[in-house]
């Protein structure tokens, strides 16, 4: 089979397995030969770029940058919904359709309302070519790219009643739980956590790295058809088409005979909504035939067909008897209302989050008051005000502690932050053990067999201080201890205790994580800000612990997508005595502390016995297609700017020291257009 064969065969056997997975929750083959398939395909991309399809499903992962969007104009205006509040508002609703349509029967369909960001996506003979944002409603971005990385979202459809260009539109969300996932991080390496599903879905589709979009696990529901042909003669058809083609449509819909039809579907979802991966607030009311839409019309603003009813946000009344304050991995202190057990959406609700000191003084709550507690887009329900009719001289007010609950050292506040702190990094015990499981878990060392209890029982012991000890352990420091932990809410007993069978695992996954990648090392190093993903951009630039360790300010700033705030935590983290120390002892344990070096195919020759280098980001490539094309075409990469280099290649956000030193020491500096020139013979 020749490549061109190759890659079409690769590239349709890879959506077929998406489009099984994601559409049918089918797993046609397992991980590993998924991955396999996908490196063979972007391989042979990468040599033969000419044959890449416009479906390819390596656009899945991203990796495209854009500067700035384009703005795009939308062939249909994309419209808002007028609301409604109440039952009368809909029976008015109701008699508007019913006048507007002279007597004729009409029936409704009923859909959620989705709360994430609308977005339009053009299909030209079958294949995804546009993808875009509402904007003003007249013109969006353009976020094709964004859009690609979302894996239910088809690439290309087929079958013979697909017309040549269309429209679909629809929802574009971050599931709850992956929301949840995020915030999670977030606080792991005390970034500040997004604020609600809605907001940090808006803000993923518009950046401009589509790699780091493609790492938030973006989906998207579809709701609406469009194009020049008429080929549907209802909403629902196009519904029933749109899932035929492979399109994500939530199977929430309804068709209603008339309103009060409607209004059950409206009392059904009011809380079966709260089982959905994503924030609804409300339905969508649509007339189903299409001629009757065309002939009730628009206003200036709104369909004259369709109407949204917003359900009124789910509260209930309980006491807040206590407050919690949890001490995180960067000491920072949360509090957690603990409320006296109450029903709300079909789930009993007995903590609530308060987020900081600031909320809880916008709240003006005081201990013992009766208060509404929400549940919003989030999993966790909030505190939104104090039910002043009821408070009593029983309430007292909150006083925020000024020692750590954890260990009694005085919080600080940082400027600008809405936090306190307990700054004893070391002590703290919470401190101590969430280090120990941020440097355990999956993304970082993976010793995930010593979660549950067993690192505090280590800690307890004395066998470990820090997570460099781990290495020193040996199956006689282990073998028989245990420990009784009391679960705090149920009063159940756990025994966890350390038998020849945990010894053993937990010594083979220990040995087995000094094979953990160096990024993975930076990561489990626990870096205020450097989380995942910062980790992998840094050690893909400096390729060493040491050129870490070692780097100033400015060639930190040089790492795409670090600013200043990154830059100084790494820096103020290297420079400190004892996290020296701990980096030493990881590194006579033998743990990784340079990047692999990739297995270039080779490409050609035509950079044979030149030397690069190159500062800034590409359009084109990613810093690692760029070291790999380099090499795969028999050029070689120069650490740093010396007479040896032949070429500095130059791209956007280029660090200026280097372009300094390049032209003092007359080394050419060429554009990424130059270099893509340079690999043609
Ligand atoms: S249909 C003419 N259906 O609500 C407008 N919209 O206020 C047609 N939305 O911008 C929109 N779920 O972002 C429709 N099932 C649904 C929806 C939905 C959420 C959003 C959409 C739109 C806004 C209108």
């Amino acid at each position: 089979m020749n490549p061109e064969e190759r890659i079409t065969e690769l590239t349709n056997r890879l959506n077929q397995y998406n489009y099984q997975y994601y559409q049918n929750s089918v797993s046609v083959v397992d991980d590993f030969t998924f991955d396999q398939l996908l490196t063979e395909l972007t391989s042979l991309e990468t040599q033969y770029p000419q044959f890449r399809q416009p479906d390819s499903p390596t656009a899945r992962v991203g990796g495209t940058i854009s500067k700035e969007f384009k703005t795009v104009f939308h062939r249909f205006p994309m419209l808002s919904l007028g609301n409604t509040y109440s039952e009368e508002d809909l029976i008015e609703f109701d008699k508007r359709v019913q006048k507007g349509l002279n007597g004729q029967n009409y029936e409704y369909i009923c859909e959620l309302k989705f709360d994430g960001v609308a977005l339009s996506l053009t299909y030209e003979n079958g294949v995804l070519i546009q993808g875009a944002t509402r904007g003003d409603g007249v013109r969006g971005d353009d976020i094709t790219n964004n859009i690609r990385t979302i894996r239910t979202v088809p690439l290309r459809v087929g079958g013979t009643d697909v017309p040549p260009l269309f429209e679909v539109r629809g929802e574009g969300f971050l599931p709850l739980a992956e929301f949840e996932r995020i915030n999670k991080e977030r606080e792991d390496i005390g970034d500040a956590l997004l604020a609600n599903p809605r907001n940090a879905a808006s803000g993923t589709f518009k950046q401009q790295d589509s790699g780091a979009v493609a790492k938030r696990r973006l989906d998207c529901f579809l709701y609406s058809f469009l194009s020049d042909v008429d080929i549907f003669q209802t909403h629902e058809e196009s519904l029933v088409a749109m899932n035929q083609w492979g399109f994500n449509v939530s199977q929430t819909w309804q068709k209603c005979a008339d309103i009060r039809d409607v209004m059950h579907y409206i009392n059904e979802w009011e809380t079966k909504r709260f089982d959905l991966p994503l924030g609804t607030d409300g339905i969508v009311i649509k007339v189903n035939r299409y001629d009757q839409q065309r002939d009730l019309g628009f206003t200036a603003k709104s369909p004259r067909w369709a109407i949204a009813f917003k359900y009124k946000a789910l509260a209930a009344s309980t006491v807040l008897n206590g407050i919690q304050y949890q001490v995180g991995r960067t000491g920072a202190v949360t509090p957690v209302a603990l409320l006296t057990p109450v029903l709300l959406a079909g789930t009993i609700v007995k903590r609530a989050s308060l987020h900081n000191a600031n909320e809880i003084e916008r709240l003006g709550v005081m201990m013992h008051d009766t208060v509404f507690v929400e549940k919003g887009g989030e999993i966790i329900p909030k505190i939104t005000s104090v039910d002043l009719s009821r408070r009593t001289d029983q309430s007292q007010s909150i006083i925020y502690p000024t020692t750590c609950p954890a260990c009694g050292t005085p919080l600080v506040r940082k400027e600008s932050e809405a936090n306190f702190y307990c700054p004893n990094e070391r002590g703290c015990p919470p401190q101590k053990q969430a280090r120990f499981e941020h440097f355990i878990q999956r993304r970082a060392m993976n010793i995930e067999s010593l979660g549950e209890g067993k690192i505090e029982l280590l800690i307890d012991r004395g066998l470990v201080q820090t997570p460099a000890d781990l290495y020193n352990l040996t199956a006689s420091d282990l073998l028989g201890i245990e420990k009784i932990f009391i679960d705090e809410e149920s009063g159940k007993k756990r025994v966890v205790s350390f038998r020849e069978k945990t010894v053993e695992n937990i010594l083979t996954a220990i040995e087995r994580s000094k094979a953990q990648s160096f990024p993975d090392v930076l990561f489990g190093l626990g870096i205020r800000y450097v989380g995942n993903t910062t980790a992998e951009k840094l050690a893909v630039y400096f390729g060493s612990m040491d050129a870490i360790m070692n780097a100033g300010q400015e060639e930190l700033l040089a790492v795409p997508d670090t600013g200043p705030r990154i830059a100084e935590s790494v820096i103020a983290w290297f420079a400190d005595e004892d996290n020296r120390d701990f980096v030493e002892r990881l590194r006579l344990a033998g743990l990784q502390f340079v990047s692999e070096k990739k297995v270039v195919e080779q490409e050609g020759d035509t950079l044979t016995g030149k030397t690069f280098l190159y500062t800034g980001t590409f359009a084109n490539f990613s810093r690692e297609e760029l070291e790999s094309r380099i090499e795969a075409n028999g050029g070689r990469l120069l650490s740093g700017i010396s007479k040896k280099l032949n070429y500095l290649i130059v791209g956007e956000n280029a660090g200026p020291s280097k372009v300094e030193k390049a032209r003092k020491l007359n080394v050419p500096m060429i554009g990424e257009d130059e270099f893509m020139a340079m690999l043609v013979v």
